[in-house]
């Protein structure tokens, strides 16, 4: 089965989790994190080799102090949690977004597991913190507009690889299939530039509920798409029997 090189995941649905069940929002998140800690095992498994998670997005922290402060201690209590497994795995952490907004706390539990996992080159497992597709793409505009005034950088030669280099996921491909849980039909901000030639996949289940057999479900359908990025079927077949109109 073709798999995508790169998965990137909207974890959406843990508060009406609780909520479906008289809880409070955090034992959503609770039982969300135990299906991160699964599915990041079984990308693993599989051989995906760039798995992305929206964790925190830079309009989360609007949510209530309560529910910000739960989040962001159950965060430190998963790096710590599972370091032994990053390791063991061979998996190598990075993270993406306003890290610089995070509690000093958590900044250092993140640093020390980048740092302990740099080597590991098995799968990349990127969590998107106090991330914004936005403010991503702002911060970049505002990088390369510095290197036009220090005139290091002509306006003519901006390109796309340069965009690229400035964002926070310089080092990653860009993903090949976003699943959004949930049954919400939006991109809420994530990763806006990169996601351009993506699938899009969107299942009803809430992330606490998502398992193994969701994950290989959205997989399979991945594997039945064929991507075409701009050209028409037949080119990308070379069979020369489009079953398909060109599309954008
Ligand atoms: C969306 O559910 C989920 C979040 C805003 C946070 C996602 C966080 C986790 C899964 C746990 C922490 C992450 C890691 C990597 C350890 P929601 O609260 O928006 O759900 P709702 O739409 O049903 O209210």
């Amino acid at each position: 089965m073709r798999l995508p090189q790169h998965l990137a995941i909207i974890m959406d649905g843990n508060g009406r989790w609780a909520e479906q069940r008289k809880l409070p929002r955090i034992a959503g998140h609770r039982q969300g994190v135990a299906t991160v800690q699964a599915i990041v095992k079984e990308c693993r498994q599989l051989g995906i080799g760039y798995l992305t998670l929206y964790a925190f997005s830079s309009e989360n922290w609007r949510r209530p102090g309560d529910e910000v402060n739960a989040l962001m201690e159950l965060l430190g209590i998963y790096l710590i949690n599972e370091l032994p497994t990053l390791v063991e795995e061979n998996i190598r952490l990075k993270v993406i977004g306003e890290i610089s907004r995070m509690p000093p706390q958590v900044q250092r539990t993140l640093t020390d597991t980048i740092d302990s996992t740099a080597q590991n080159d098995g799968m990349v497992l990127t969590l998107a913190l106090s991330y914004g597709a936005r403010d991503e793409m702002l911060r970049c505009v505002q990088r390369l507009a510095g290197d036009v005034q220090a005139g290091s950088l002509s306006p003519s030669d901006i390109d796309e690889a340069h965009i690229d280099q400035f964002l926070d996921t310089h080092d990653l491909p860009d993903p090949d299939l976003l699943i959004r849980t949930s049954g919400e039909m939006r991109i809420s901000n994530f990763l806006l530039w990169q996601l351009a030639y993506a699938e899009l996949y969107f299942c009803e289940t809430l992330w606490p509920d998502f398992d193994n057999e969701e994950l290989h479900r959205a997989l399979k359908e991945f594997g039945r798409r064929q991507r075409r990025f701009g050209l028409t079927g037949a080119q990308v077949s070379g069979s020369g029997l489009a079953d398909e109109e060109e599309h954008h």
